[in-house]
């Protein structure tokens, strides 16, 4: 009765093999096409991904090494986020031609702009290597005679389960990818950090760029004699629309998850660094937002940083939130207890278990310490740029940076182990006095040039101590996959749950290789009694816009079209009311990197482009809990609106394949 109690519970809280739940390595994908035909797929494993064909697989590529982005013409136009191309286009905007904020749209080819330091990848071909690794063929002659194959071959081999398997990953690497389109940031970016990790949600989150490679249609570094790459596939698109329950995939980059770290590792992360790194970063955003307020030339030097801290710090809250509502810890730790029971008469696996918790119980204090110690002082400049010192928008006495040294200063003080506190920090708050006065002296040395011994003292002792705790704990996270002792306990358990529940379905954490997700158009219940619709439309657009916040404040175009109701082919019927669908949700398993990667129906066409989560999602990246966790995709029809409405560029619907 115990037992059968028991697992019922674990399978209700994790959910193995159920629904949704993975992040699917596309070559071993026949081993999921049952499932996936059962929910609606119509295509096949060959499909997806094929060596003898072109397939799907070729028109997807990792974008700028953490992003994904996914081919929409037979001329190398590709699609990706906003934020993904955020940087580029940020580099090619100046005072006079503001793409960011007002658009970018190449009205000819030879207007689309070259990227330095900017590239995508295809996988040529993945295939597993642990036999020839275990017969003695090294790392580096598999990974040399793959790169020797072609110009352009980047090789890499990868670990999967902890190290139970390896495999070799081929790409082909194109260097000369050209900015083409970006809507203004008031739709890229509309909600901007209000909304980021929320649904409802409105944000036309998409840029395009195109692949250009050499006559021959290789890659090449960029040149005005190269040609747009005619790539093997592309996607169709599919503006006919979805309902929910309509069956979803997603190809893509996913970047990192830890699906099998033990309960203490979760109650660690969900009890203790979320809340401290949360609690830190609290300080930081309100300096920064209170300065931000009192002046819009702060506004603007913030926005990035503010931007980029308040990303983590948000997915932190969410994840934390995801975790304690649905009792991961418990449930993980039920889970455990029942594999070390299962285990006991094992020899290869019976001491696994209370072999990770006596590591986590080892490690987990000088961890927090360097997770501390990144947030705080490593985080604090190491000096200023004359220009920054000269801005007359940093009042020296009131600048924030004064204020952050202080709250950062301090946190650290307050919140590091003194055990895995820097010598050189100790002696600075020793010889003067106080936390506070140390923290003053630091700012002004900072301020006032950097190259002084006392702040690079500091800087070294950070750097001693990072190393230090390093070497102590052996890894760099809490599922390092180099670390010797965590990784040879990890590599037994994840091999001892495999042989144990033969249930559950294994997908290797994700590790920016490229990987099939699916499910279906879902929304979900956002509480008790309060159901969340999967799709949002631009009346929600309208109802959240408002020229007194930044963030809400859409172009005047967009108002225009929403009064003339003059959508085109783009309008829809939904609820009753003629519209143009926005962003929708889907029950794919996704995460950071899977952002730009395509969204695509039961055929394999294009519906839209996936750019994040729900908030409480976010726990996903640690346990996928199936009733809440959702990505958030923008809607294909919102982003050929935007292009040829907005944009007024229908030359590049041209050539999409549009159904
Ligand atoms: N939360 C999304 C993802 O991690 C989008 C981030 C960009 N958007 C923003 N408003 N900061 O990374
Ligand atoms: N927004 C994320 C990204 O940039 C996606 C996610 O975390 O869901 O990849």
């Amino acid at each position: 009765m115990k037992r059968t109690l028991l697992t019922l519970f674990t399978l209700l809280c994790l959910l193995p093999a159920a629904a949704d739940e993975g992040m699917w390595l596309p070559s071993l994908i026949s081993s999921r096409i049952d499932d996936m035909r059962a929910k609606g797929f119509r295509l096949s494993a060959e499909d997806i991904y094929s060596i003898n064909q072109a397939s799907m697989k070729d028109a997807v590529v990792l974008f700028d090494g953490g992003c994904t982005g996914e081919l929409v013409s037979a001329e190398g136009l590709l699609l990706t986020n906003h934020h993904c191309g955020y940087d580029a286009i940020q580099r090619h905007s100046t005072v006079e031609h503001d793409y960011l904020t007002h658009g970018f749209w190449a009205r000819t080819r030879a207007e689309e702009l070259p990227n330095k330091d900017l590239n995508v990848r295809f996988l040529v071909r993945m295939e597993e290597i642990t036999k020839r690794l275990a017969a003695g063929e090294t790392p580096e002659e598999i990974i040399a005679r793959a790169e020797a194959e072609a110009p352009g071959y980047r090789a890499s081999i990868e670990q999967m389960y902890y190290g139970n398997q390896q495999f070799l990953f081929v790409y082909e690497q194109f260097d000369d990818v050209r900015l083409v389109a970006a809507p203004p940031s008031s739709i890229g970016k509309f909600g901007g950090d209000t909304d980021n990790w929320i649904w409802p949600r409105h944000t036309g989150d998409f840029s395009i760029f195109r692949i250009y490679a050499s006559r021959d249609n290789k890659p090449a570094a960029y040149s005005p004699d190269n040609v747009p790459y005619r790539p093997k596939r592309h996607f169709t698109i599919s503006t006919k629309g979805f309902r929910e329950g309509d069956f979803t995939m997603i190809y893509g980059f996913p970047g990192n998850t830890q699906e099998y770290i033990l309960s203490d590792a979760v109650a660690y992360i969900a009890e203790r660094s979320d809340p401290a790194k949360i609690a830190i970063r609290d300080g930081r955003l309100e300096i920064i937002s209170r300065a931000q307020e009192s002046d819009p030339a702060l506004r603007i030097h913030y926005a990035a940083k503010h931007a980029s801290i308040a990303n983590a710090w948000k997915k932190w809250q969410g994840e934390v939130l995801g975790i304690q509502r649905r009792g991961t810890v418990a449930a993980k730790r039920a889970y455990e207890e029942e594999f070390a029971r299962w285990a006991q008469d094992k020899p290869e696996y019976r001491d696994v278990v209370a072999g990770l918790k006596a590591e986590y119980a080892r490690i987990t204090d000088p961890y927090f310490a360097r997770e501390i110690t990144l947030e705080t002082l490593a985080a604090l400049p190491g000096k200023y740029t004359p220009e920054e010192r000269q801005k007359e928008f940093f009042p020296r006495r009131e600048t924030p940076e004064r204020e952050l040294f202080h709250w950062q200063v301090g946190e650290y003080a307050r919140r590091c182990p003194v055990l895995f506190q820097i010598p050189e920090f100790l002696d600075g708050v020793a010889k003067y006095g106080t936390v506070d006065a140390y923290a003053e002296r630091l700012f002004e040395e900072t301020w006032n040039g950097g190259e002084t011994p006392l702040s690079d003292s500091l800087q070294n002792g950070i750097k001693r101590m990072l190393n230090h705790i390093t070497w102590l704990t052996g890894t760099k996270s809490l599922r390092n996959l180099t670390s010797k002792h965590l990784n040879e306990l990890y590599t037994r358990y994840v091999k001892g749950l495999q042989e144990w529940d033969t249930e559950r379905a294994f997908y290797p954490d994700a590790n920016l290789t490229l990987r099939v997700a699916y499910g279906t158009i879902a929304g979900y219940e956002y509480a008790d009694g309060e159901y969340h619709k999967p799709q949002t439309t631009l009346d929600g657009i309208i109802a959240k816009d408002n020229p007194e916040i930044y963030d809400y404040d859409i172009p005047q175009a967009l108002r225009d079209l929403y009064a003339s109701k003059d959508y085109g082919r783009w309008g829809v019927e939904i609820d009753g009311r003629r519209t143009v669908p926005v962003c929708f949700l889907a029950s794919n398993h996704t995460t950071g990197g899977n952002s730009g990667s395509p969204v695509l129906n039961a055929n394999g066409e294009l519906i839209g482009i996936n750019f994040d989560r729900t908030w409480r999602s976010t726990m996903s990246d640690i346990a996928f809990d199936p009733s809440i966790c959702r990505n958030i995709a923008v809607d294909i029809r919102y982003v050929l609106f935007v292009i040829d409405r907005i944009g007024d560029a229908d030359y590049l619907l041209q050539e999409m394949k549009i159904k």
